[in-house]
């Protein structure tokens, strides 16, 4: 069973969210392990600082490196060594493939940064993979943390109730995101459900879907590249 540990100044907030849904149901069948660890309990100091003035001046604090990487050594110890990604907007991007390495990894390690982020050197020190969850800047690692471990649960065998939602969701195969789906009622404020998934030609309905990804999948590319990645700048 997959282990995460979150390391993170608020690990209230992110009990909250990883008992509902998808990675709550996973917890709860022994599926998956998640602990959260407030490395604000590794400090010695009476007002139990994590944070110091950045070196070289310029605004923000900075994680010190002391309490981190001592609640790091302490937690391998007890649970053994772990993969070791830091959440970090200057981080490589994490993808789908990266959630299914992470799957099968007995234990990962998810570091969340506050303030500026942590002392370089703690990267140094633990040798961390920083990743990013897209580029923009959140206030802290928390949210991409959670994003991750959700993104990995769905995709640990017995998670999902029907195996195939994993197999045929967007990026399944690293790049096609997944075609429209349609319930009832059949006709619904005039608007009528495409008439193949109506008729039960399976082959049909698979080749009207495979076309439908891939229409969908060009169209995204295209989005993204007339979106100007600067506002005002695009060529
Ligand atoms: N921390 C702050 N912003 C982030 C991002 N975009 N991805 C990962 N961690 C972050």
């Amino acid at each position: 069973m997959p282990l995460f540990t979150i390391l993170t100044l608020f690990p209230d907030a992110l009990e909250a969210y990883l008992d509902v849904g998808v990675v709550g149901t996973a917890l709860h069948k022994g599926l998956l392990d998640v602990h959260c660890v407030d490395f604000r309990d590794w400090t010695r100091d009476r007002h139990r600082t994590v944070d110091d003035r950045p070196f070289g001046g310029g605004p923000g604090m900075v994680l010190k490196p002391e309490p981190v990487v001592e609640c790091v050594e302490w937690l391998e110890a007890k649970y053994g060594t772990h993969r070791r990604l830091v959440l970090d907007p200057a981080g490589r991007p994490f993808r789908q493939a990266d959630a299914e390495a992470l799957a099968n990894e007995p234990r990962t390690l998810l570091m969340c940064g506050r303030y500026e982020g942590f002392d370089a050197r703690i990267y140094a020190e633990l040798d961390l993979e920083p990743v990013s969850i897209g580029d923009f800047v959140l206030a802290g690692g928390e949210l991409a943390a959670l994003t991750i471990v959700e993104a990995t649960a769905r995709l640990v065998p017995g998670v999902l109730g029907d195996a195939r939602s994993a197999v045929e969701d967007s990026f399944a195969d690293g790049e096609t995101v997944d075609h429209e789906h349609y319930t009832r009622p059949r006709v619904w404020r005039g608007r009528e459900v495409p008439d193949v998934l109506l008729q039960g030609d399976h082959q049909r309905i698979a080749a009207w879907r495979a076309a439908q990804a891939a229409e969908r999948t060009k169209a995204r590319g295209d989005a993204d590249r007339a979106t100007p990645s600067k506002p005002g700048r695009n060529p």
